[in-house]
């Protein structure tokens, strides 16, 4: 009788015990495997470790099963085939800023290939391309490039931003309607394949690989080890401007944010003019930065204020690495070792063509009765984003596997927590507004931007969200490259059947 219970509790037992057992057997397998290739690697447990998976967003963080730290382009290649060896889902992670934490594996257990190392920054005096290594950081990179013959090239606000991920979702900046996406601005990448094969990816090597990083390259197409970009000189009148609107209420909400789309949607908005709206619950703010003297920004302006009913704007003349530091809200400079910031927060996209007044009215009507009254620290940016005179819209709309061309408005909703957990049920606020805006324009799919990734999205909205009709190509290649999905995330590309 005993003997028969302890013999079907044993039996009970197997299957958890077995799966415990094979979860640190892999773990083993994999860090054996690095060490017998010489892969630098954080060991689990450890204080790097700790630190390597601690993610921007601490709202999602995941543990994964391995983290290994190489400093060569061979050890990324003995990184990738210990993966493959061991069955592990690999994710890259650069500077870690994805806002569903995809650098860790967007889950628990993948193995983690962190690509902090690769952070070197050189131009060719002669052709202005900048060799740039995707761990490194925005503000270092731009100051860095600054300093080699004051070169720059089009990216986002953030200093601490990494490279890695921000140029293969796009890359939108303060000089993107000028000068287009950080992407627009890459000219060839060198790519580990989740085969272990380095190749290069440009518009005559590898075309398919080099289109497909342009836009959906967020850890599924192989791992990027080297970025070159064609550097522009950087401006030197550089015109920063705003104007804030305090108080405000749904019919002035609904006013500006139209006048935005028709001035971005006309000629009458110069290549020259970069222009966002911030929204929090106090204020409206328009800012930006124009290339450009104060008195051209006046005149530039000057239609889109009309709309507005007048606006009395500051402007500021300053240098280029000034006007990146004004929009940084922090040192350019960011910790290349120890990086340690971090937001708690829930954030959403969308990116808007053509929004008819209905949409505009449902929008603000949500804002004033719903927004307003949530008492976390939240923002809305829209950026004036595309249209006839933004570099954006320039290229076409199939040439890189970025899908809004000619999306007029960008938009970041992000709704954050100064201390403490974000709350249960916190995420029905930006769900809302979003849905305001689709249940509005039904018949017509909204767009949304993979580099403000939303863990709300189930992975088929996700696909047919970030990459639009882009996506059944995007199958392709992936069966192409990695039918068996060794380098993915939850809203990673799959490959097609
Ligand atoms: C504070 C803040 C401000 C931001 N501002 C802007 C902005 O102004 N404009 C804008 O466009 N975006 C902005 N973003 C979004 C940002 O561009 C994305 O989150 C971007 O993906 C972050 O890249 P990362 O390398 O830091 O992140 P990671 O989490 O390391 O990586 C993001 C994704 O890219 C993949 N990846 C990373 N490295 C590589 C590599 N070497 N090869 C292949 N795949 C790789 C990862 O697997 C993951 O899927 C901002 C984000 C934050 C947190
Ligand atoms: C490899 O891993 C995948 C996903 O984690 C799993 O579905 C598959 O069964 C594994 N294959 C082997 C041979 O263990
Ligand atoms: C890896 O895949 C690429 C692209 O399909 C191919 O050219 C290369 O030969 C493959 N390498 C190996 C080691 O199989
Ligand atoms: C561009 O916008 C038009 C509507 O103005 C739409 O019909 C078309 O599908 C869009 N194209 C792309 C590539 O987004």
């Amino acid at each position: 009788m005993i003997a028969a219970t302890l013999f079907s509790l044993l039996l009970a037992a197997v299957p958890i015990h077995g799966a415990a057992v094979s979860d640190i057997q892999k773990r083993t397998a994999l860090t054996d495997c690095l060490t017998a290739a010489s892969v630098p690697q954080n060991l689990p447990g450890s204080a790097d470790f700790t630190q390597a998976i601690k993610p921007f967003n601490l709202r999602i963080p995941f543990t994964p099963i391995a983290v290994a730290v190489p400093t060569t382009v061979a050890q990324v290649q003995a990184a990738v085939a210990c993966g493959g060896t061991n069955n592990a889902t690999i994710s890259p992670k650069s500077g870690g800023h994805s806002y569903a934490s995809h650098g860790l594996g967007g889950e628990n257990g993948h193995f983690m290939i962190d690509m902090k190392m690769f952070n070197s920054v050189t131009v060719d005096a002669t052709t202005g391309i900048a060799s740039v290594g995707p761990g490194g950081r925005l503000g270092n990179i731009a100051s860095s490039l600054f300093s080699q013959g004051q070169r720059a090239f089009s990216h986002g606000t953030c200093p601490g931003v990494g490279v890695g991920g921000h140029v293969v979702g796009g890359g939108y900046g303060y000089s993107s309607h000028t000068k287009g996406l950080a992407s627009d601005n890459l000219v060839e990448a060198t790519v580990v394949l989740a085969n272990t094969s380095v190749v290069t990816a440009s518009t005559t090597q590898n075309p398919d690989l080099f289109w497909a990083i342009r836009g959906a390259g967020g850890g599924g197409f192989g791992i990027i080890t080297n970025y070159k970009f064609q550097t522009f000189a950087a401006p030197s009148a550089n015109t920063v401007f705003s104007y804030t609107i305090f108080g405000w209420n749904a019919a002035k909400g609904s006013q500006v944010h139209k006048a935005l789309q028709d001035y971005a949607s006309s000629t009458s908005m110069p290549a020259e003019m970069n222009l966002r709206l911030f929204i929090t619950s106090s204020s409206l703010q328009l800012e930006g930065l124009y290339y450009g003297t104060p008195a051209q920004f006046n005149a530039a302006i000057a239609p889109f204020s009309s709309a507005i009913g007048g606006a009395s704007w500051t402007t500021q003349t300053m240098g280029w690495l000034d006007s990146l530091h004004n929009y940084a809200y922090m040192s350019l400079q960011q910790s290349t070792t120890d990086y340690d910031i971090h937001e708690t927060f829930f954030s959403k996209s969308l990116m808007t063509v053509q929004l008819t007044q209905a949409t505009f009215d449902a929008f603000w009507q949500y804002a004033a009765n719903t927004a307003k009254g949530v008492s976390r620290d939240w923002y809305l940016i829209i950026d004036a984003h595309g249209g006839p005179t933004s570099a954006i819209s320039k290229v076409g709309p199939d040439d890189t596997s970025y899908a809004h061309r000619n999306a007029t408005l960008k938009y970041e909703f992000y709704d954050r927590v100064d201390s403490g957990s974000y709350p249960a049920g916190g995420q029905s606020f930006l769900n809302g507004w979003v849905a305001s805006a689709v249940t509005a324009m039904a018949g017509t799919t909204l767009g949304m931007y993979i580099n403000y990734a939303d863990t709300s999205l189930t992975a088929d909205y996700a696909h047919t969200h970030y990459w639009l009709d882009h996506y059944p190509r995007l199958q392709q290649i992936k069966k192409a490259l990695d039918p068996e999905q060794r380098i993915s995330n939850p809203q990673a590309v799959v490959p097609a059947a």
